[in-house]
Formats: structure tokens, sequence, C-alpha cells
């Protein structure tokens, strides 16, 4: 979604603001603009991609904000890309974020000239306003945040005024300081090959950024931001010599893991540690405990539900989190609420733990993301570690989530007691075991490219599992959509019969789970009924397992709970040797953006 880039020091702001906008790609955008800092402001936008944008190369100016804009009010046209300015073109605006007032604002703004069809153009108009009558830029943002409702971040400069000044409400702002200026951006690796010192900014708080210095508050009383140094580099944010961001983050897989898993499992002891200060007794008294999350997120949650209920015993329910204001909580005073969301701004995730909170369960964020907004609305945070992801399908992001809900369904089932220690043991020896597993399963990427090419022109896939496979089928589906724009589809295997089968053709390979975890023994006969009618079949058999008849057969090594979720490392490579061969945009699929901020 939207993207905001600021900067000012002693470098070209246009330069570094091009990059930071080039770097905030990958959240999905439709038109891309800046706005640079001189005596007047120099604004440059248009519709399309940010290589669209030119930014003209004697630009002198050292102060500037940029955007990449995902419509939401207003098609992307080159009039409705931000920044947006007011009637002097004196202050201009980017904007994250729905300004839900903004038709009463616009009406109430008589005499002013609004060119765009934006809810974001009152901001600039708005601003105007305060600073004609004698307001700083500072106080003049604290004053507009005031008057404006929805959920947004904003960020403002003024000609002749080396500063930006920028505020939030439920939408993310980063802060860095670097050597030589100031930066601010939505998300870090807009800025991360200038700087790792990051500070978040709080709903409601106002950065007034100069070149040496940030302060949050008025002018009055204004303190410095708390710095901290993100472990990622700038070489994680980057391609490293791979074609798309999504093939490096899929071969990233190994590494991730080891991070997620890092000094979280004692083999010797036999023991998970996975620091929730939850109250002493409280997950003995826990009754249910209820996910929710969207997109990949949501096949992720559905794997760890089924990982707590068979090793912990405990009751779970999965909600899309769009769903969940329409009876998702019940009884939430005896529920532990579990939000997944590796961004950890997708809106409709943070509305359905926003609710649960109020509604008095305990809320726990299984996020990717350092300081971003769920981490400020729950009781505690799991991060997953797999550090930053970039392409926007998520691939990495999956498999450190479904690890570390593998780790809590182990240390609750240990505080629950609900499993011998030798099978604890046997499970946290699975856990460790998963960077070589996806590792073997990544050496066979030759043999997938070439199944890729076999089936390249089919007219749909349809993917089948049980139990733990089940949500691996309908992520496997998901991928393959949403990379390669074809038509694929997730089953229950059990479901094949009951309605998919009609739909079957010697044209629609079917790909099947039959790895432990997924009941392959059942599925195998599913595969068996879709065969008969001609199908292709892709089997992801577990190691040693004998399946007769299968078109194409991909061995995963033996890892138990988590056999399936290494299987799912063949179907990213699927779909991706799909998309590629069929030339789609892979890392920014049409239609579909990294960090859904909307409803
Ligand atoms: C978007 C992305 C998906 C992602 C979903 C949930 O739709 O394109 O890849 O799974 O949002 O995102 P989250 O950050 O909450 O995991």
């Amino acid at each position: 979604m939207c993207g905001i880039i600021g900067y000012v020091g002693a470098r070209s702001a246009g330069e570094i603001i091009y990059r930071g906008l080039e770097n905030l790609e990958y959240r999905g955008y439709d038109s891309a603009g800046v706005a640079l800092v001189g005596e007047q402001l120099a604004i440059h936008k248009r519709a399309g991609e940010v290589a669209d944008l030119t930014v003209p190369a004697d630009e002198t100016a050292t102060c500037g904000i940029g955007h990449t804009r995902w419509s939401t009010h207003g098609p992307p046209t080159d009039i409705n890309a931000h920044p947006h300015v007011d009637c002097a073109g004196e202050v201009a605006v980017v904007h994250n974020g729905i300004i839900e007032n903004h038709e009463a604002l616009r009406d109430a703004l008589d005499g002013c000239e609004f060119v765009s069809e934006t809810d974001t153009e009152v901001i600039p108009h708005l601003l105007e306003q305060e600073v004609h009558d004698g307001a700083s830029l500072t106080d003049a943002v604290a004053s507009v945040a005031q008057a404006i409702e929805g959920s947004y971040a904003f960020a403002v400069v003024h000609a002749g005024e080396n500063a930006i000044v920028a505020t939030r409400e439920q939408s993310p702002l980063v802060l860095g300081r670097g050597e030589d200026g100031m930066f601010l951006a939505s998300d870090i690796p807009a800025f991360l090959e200038h700087t790792r010192e990051v500070a978040y900014l709080e709903d409601g708080q106002v950065a007034t950024i100069t070149a040496d210095d940030i302060r949050l508050g008025g002018n009055a009383s204004s303190t410095s931001p708390t710095y901290e140094t993100v472990e990622w580099d700038a070489d994680s944010a980057e391609k490293g010599g791979y074609e798309h961001y999504m093939r490096k983050e899929i071969h990233e897989q190994p590494q991730a893991l080891r991070q997620t898993l890092s000094e979280r499992i004692d083999l010797n002891r036999g023991t998970v540690a996975v620091d929730l200060d939850f109250p002493t007794g409280y997950l003995d008294s826990v009754e249910e405990v209820q996910f929710v999350a969207a997109g990949t997120s949501y096949y992720a949650s559905r794997y760890g539900a089924r990982l707590l209920e068979e090793l912990a015993d405990v009751r779970t329910s999965v909600t899309i989190a769009s769903e969940y204001e329409f009876g998702g909580g019940r009884d939430p005073w005896r529920t532990l609420t579990v939000a997944v969301t590796q961004s950890g701004e997708t809106t409709d995730t943070l509305e359905a733990i926003n609710s649960a909170g109020q509604a008095g369960a305990r809320t726990l964020a299984v996020t990717n993301v350092i300081g971003s907004s769920v981490t400020r609305s729950v009781d505690d945070t799991l991060f997953i570690k797999a550090g930053p992801e970039i392409g926007v399908a998520a691939s990495k992001t999956f498999s450190s989530q479904v690890t570390t809900l593998g780790l809590l369904a182990v240390a609750i089932a240990h505080e629950r007691d609900t499993l011998p220690r030798s099978q604890i043991r046997r499970l946290l020896g699975d856990l460790n075991g998963l960077p070589g597993a996806i590792q073997q399963v990544l050496d066979e990427e030759d043999a997938v490219r070439a199944v890729a090419s076999e089936y390249l022109d089919m007219d749909a896939f349809f993917f089948i599992g049980r139990e733990l496979g089940y949500p691996v089928a309908l992520e496997g589906a998901l991928k393959l959509k949403e990379i390669a724009y074809v038509h694929a589809e997730g089953f229950a295997a059990g479901e094949l019969k009951h309605g998919p089968l009609a739909l079957v053709t010697g044209r629609t390979p079917v790909i099947a789970l039959l790895t432990n975890g997924a009941q392959p023994a059942a599925t195998t006969h599913n595969v068996a009924e879709a065969q008969t009618r001609g199908a292709p079949a892709i089997g992801i058999v577990a190691e040693g397992r004998d399946v007769e008849h299968l078109d194409v057969e991909f061995t995963v090594p033996s890892s138990g709970l988590f056999e399936p979720l290494v299987g799912n490392v063949y179907l990213q490579l699927l779909a991706y040797h799909i998309a590629n061969q069929l030339g789609r945009s892979i890392d920014k699929p049409r239609n579909l953006a990294k960090s859904v901020t909307v409803r």
C-alpha cells in the first residue's frame, strides 16, 4: 500500500528520496511523487512506476518527501498522485491511510481550490490556514491532526524551511538517524542502506525532523526519540544476485528458520523458551486460543491452531480477521487471542485484535516487524525473526510463522503437561531439523522448474491435503493465484468428491500433500479419484512412503508434524517457476499490496 519516505540532511534529497521510493515499491502502488524544498517547492509526480518518474539531476535540495500511492480515493492519475499542495503551493503533503471525514472538511474549506479527487488534499489546505494564522509548521500539523479522523500517517514540508513535520494515527512511521541526515519512512527497508538507527513514532506524536536532529512534540516541551539499532542489514533487503526478491526469500528460508529457532530451544534439556510474560497458571486456565489473521498468515494460523490442539490439548478457532466482528469473539475473557501478521500493519487484523482486547481477551501478536502497530496493541508479542520480506507474496514469513507457532504449541504443551518428555524432545528435534530439511527441498529446484514447464499451460490447479496438509494446500493454491495469475484452488482432500471433482479433467493437475501430519493414506485415495478422471497427479510425499502411479513425485525429508511445512517449499518453487516462465511480475503482482492498511 502507500509508502512515505523523507530526508533532510547534507546530501541530495532528490537522489535519496528516489532511491527510497524504489525501496518502497514492494508495498504495492500505482503512482509516485516527490516534493523537494527550496525557496519554492519543486513537485514531481505521476501515475505509473517509480521508473517513470523523473527527478531532475540538477536538483540541489537537501530536504524533501516522497510517496508511492495505492489508490483509494480517485483513480491513479498524475493529479491524484501525492504530494498534494495548498492553494499557494507552499505546503506539500504525502499521506498514507484514509481521512474518514474528508468530505465534511472539504465542504468547510470554503474558497480553497481543490484539484484532485483524493481525501489527502484537505490536509495541505487545513495546514495553509494554520500557517497563515501564524502557527509554526509543527503546531499546524498538531492542530490538523486533531481535526482529521481515520487512520493515517502524513508528512509535510514548507517552502523555504529545511524541515519535515510528520504525525501518525494507526499507520506506521519510522524515524532514522543517519550520519549525514535524518530519515522518515513507512518502513525500515526504505532507508536501511543509510542507517540502522531507528525510532518508532507513536500514535498522536508529532515529529519535527531537521538536518541534525529529530524532536517529538511541540516546540516548548519537545523530547528526543528513543533510538534502537535494527539487526537487519542493507543486504538483507537487496536482491543479492537473484532475479526476484521472492526467489531470494524462498532460498533464505533455512537461514530465516535458524533465526526463528535461535535461543528458543534447548535440545539437551528438552525445553523451549518463548519469552512470554503470561501470569502464573494462565496457560493452564485458558479455555480457547483464538487466531485472527489474513491471507497467508491465516493459513499459517490454521497450521498453528491444529498443532496447539494436537499437542497442547487446547480448543482453538481461526477467524479471518475481516470477519471477526461478525461473531468471532465469544467468551473473550477466557480466550487468548493471537493476531498473526507478518507486517504487523494489516488493518483487518489490527481491528480484530483491538476489539478482542477491548472485550477482555488476553492478546498476543505473532509478527515479523519490530515496532509495528500490532505490537503496540497487544499484551505480548512473539517475533518470528524472518528478516525483511520484500516480495509481495509471503514465502519465508509463512515458514517462520508456522515454526514460531510450533514453538508456542510445544511451550504450552509443556506448561499444561500434555505430552511425555520423549515426545517433546522429538518435536524439538524436528523443529531443529527444519533448516536442513528445507535446504534439501531447495536443492531439488531444477526438478521443480522442469515440472513447471511441463504443466505451464494447464487450465487450473487443485491442491489437496488433510489435517496439516489442508492449510498448506490452501497456501499452495494462493501462491499460484497471486504470482502466476493461474486459477488454483485448495481443498480438504475429502471434499474433492463433494463438488470440485466435477471440475477435474486431463488439464487440471491435482497436487496432493502425502506427508506425515497430512493423513497420506486417506489422501492417496482422493488422488486416485482425480487420476481416474484423467488429472495428472503431483505428490508431495514423505520420504520412504510408497505411492503408486503418481505422475510426479517430490520427496519431503522426515520432519514429523512439520513435513507439510517443508513440503510447502516445493509449492512455493512451483508457483515461482510457473510465474517466471509466464513472465509475470513476481515481486509486485497486479492489484496486490504487501501491507494492506485499508479495510
Ligand atoms: C496481503 C499480502 C499477503 C499477506 C496478507 C496478510 O494481502 O499480499 O501476502 O498474507 O496481506 O498480511 P500480514 O502482514 O497481516 O501477514
